[in-house]
């Protein structure tokens, strides 16, 4: 073999090397691009924080009952790198699994790796609702009210403005409201 050959040869193999590094390397860039940025993750939606308004009870009165109005902040986090539109939606606020009120959610956009807050005013009355009566009964009696705040957002995932996925975010939060002063004592997300 000529010396100007050989020398051809070894200029192939670090040229082919050179090839495969790349591709490997790109490969990884692609795995690590698929596995962070493409994958799309469930938003989620919950209450920041409650005030109530207008509350009047009476255990006496028969039947017991409640009204007031929780004025909600609702935040759905969207952790993806595109945007989350969802659809309008309802949030039922619940005493002992019977739904007493609810507010409308209009449709809105939470943007990429944004946090979209919302408030929503719902009047809660247990009047004319079928209630456990003895469990009602018995929260008014202690001075703490404990409701539910469900709710479910459909809606859509748009990555790089063409890759669109539906995903549903639930809403499952509960509070204590305190009777005498109002005030919402404790406030748990799922
Ligand atoms: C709540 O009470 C305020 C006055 O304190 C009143 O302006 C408002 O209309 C009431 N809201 C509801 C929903 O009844
Ligand atoms: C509660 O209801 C009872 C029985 O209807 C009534 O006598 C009482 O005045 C009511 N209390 C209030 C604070 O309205
Ligand atoms: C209501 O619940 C809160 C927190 O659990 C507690 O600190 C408060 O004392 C309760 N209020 C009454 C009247 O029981
Ligand atoms: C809210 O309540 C209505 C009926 O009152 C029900 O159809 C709907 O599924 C409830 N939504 C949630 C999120 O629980
Ligand atoms: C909401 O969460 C509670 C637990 O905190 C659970 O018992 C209940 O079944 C949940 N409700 C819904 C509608 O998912």
């Amino acid at each position: 073999m000529l010396e100007s050959e050989k020398f051809k040869n070894m200029q192939n193999r670090k040229c082919y090397a050179y090839i495969i590094a790349g591709v490997v390397f790109q490969t990884i860039i692609i795995l690590v691009f698929a596995l962070t940025v493409m994958r799309i993750k469930t938003p989620s939606v919950r209450l920041r924080s409650v005030t109530v308004q207008n509350l009047t009870y009476n255990a006496s009165n028969s039947p017991a009952f409640f009204t007031l109005t929780l004025n909600a902040e609702i935040a759905v986090k969207n952790k993806n790198f595109g945007h989350f539109r969802f659809e309008k939606s309802t949030a039922n606020v619940t005493f002992a699994n019977a739904v007493v009120g609810d507010g409308d959610i209009i449709k809105g956009r939470a943007k990429a790796r944004k946090t979209k807050r919302m408030n929503v005013a719902i009047d809660v009355s247990s009047n004319g609702v079928v209630i456990d009566g003895a469990k009602l009964n018995n929260e008014l009696n202690s001075g703490n009210l404990t409701l539910t705040c469900l709710s479910r957002l459909r809606g859509k995932v748009t990555l790089m403005k063409m890759m669109k996925k539906r995903k549903t975010a639930d809403m499952n939060c509960t509070m204590t409201v305190d009777l005498k002063s109002q005030a919402v004592h404790v406030l748990d997300c799922e």
